[in-house]
């Protein structure tokens, strides 16, 4: 019994972090959870950053991957929101011209998550999404 306890507590460490605890605490102040596309249009001018949902479908959008395993295309597009976190930029932006002129460039959380945060917030962005349109 006793061994069992130890073993699901290890397991449960060893799950890393909570994606959407680590966008609530870092990513919510600015990209709002939920929005319909006329939602954001009205209230366009307050909104500090794209809506996390619109992320999510653009990027699935935007990045095709020539290998038809959606897995690949998934990993690819993780791997974009970890390294945008730590190097947002104009240049791999895949913002409106007239948005990022209103919202600026994403400024840098460089050092504030850890690798499995970064993992875990990317996983969180692509699958929460799935199948729900902006
Ligand atoms: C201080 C506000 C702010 C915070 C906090 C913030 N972002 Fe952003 N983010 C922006 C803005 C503004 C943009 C749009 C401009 C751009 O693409 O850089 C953006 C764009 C992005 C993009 C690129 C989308 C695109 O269409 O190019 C990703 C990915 C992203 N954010 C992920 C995150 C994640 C993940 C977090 C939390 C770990 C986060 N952001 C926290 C302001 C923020």
């Amino acid at each position: 019994m006793r061994s069992i306890t130890l073993a699901a507590l290890t397991a449960i460490s060893l799950m890393g972090a909570d994606g959407y605890q680590v966008y609530k605490n870092n990513c919510m102040q600015c990209h709002t959870q939920m929005m319909t596309k006329p939602e954001a249009l009205k209230s366009f001018k307050s909104l500090k950053a794209p809506p996390m949902i619109e992320v999510s479908n653009k990027l699935k959008d935007n990045i095709q991957t020539k290998d038809e395993d959606i897995d690949v295309k998934r990993r690819v597009v993780i791997a974009f929101i970890k390294d945008y976190i730590d190097n947002p930029s104009i240049q791999y932006s895949m913002c409106e011209p007239m948005a990022l002129e209103h919202f600026g460039v994403m400024p840098s959380l460089k050092g504030k998550l850890n690798e499995k945060q970064k993992q875990a917030v990317a996983e969180w962005i692509y699958d929460y999404y799935e199948g729900k349109t902006f």
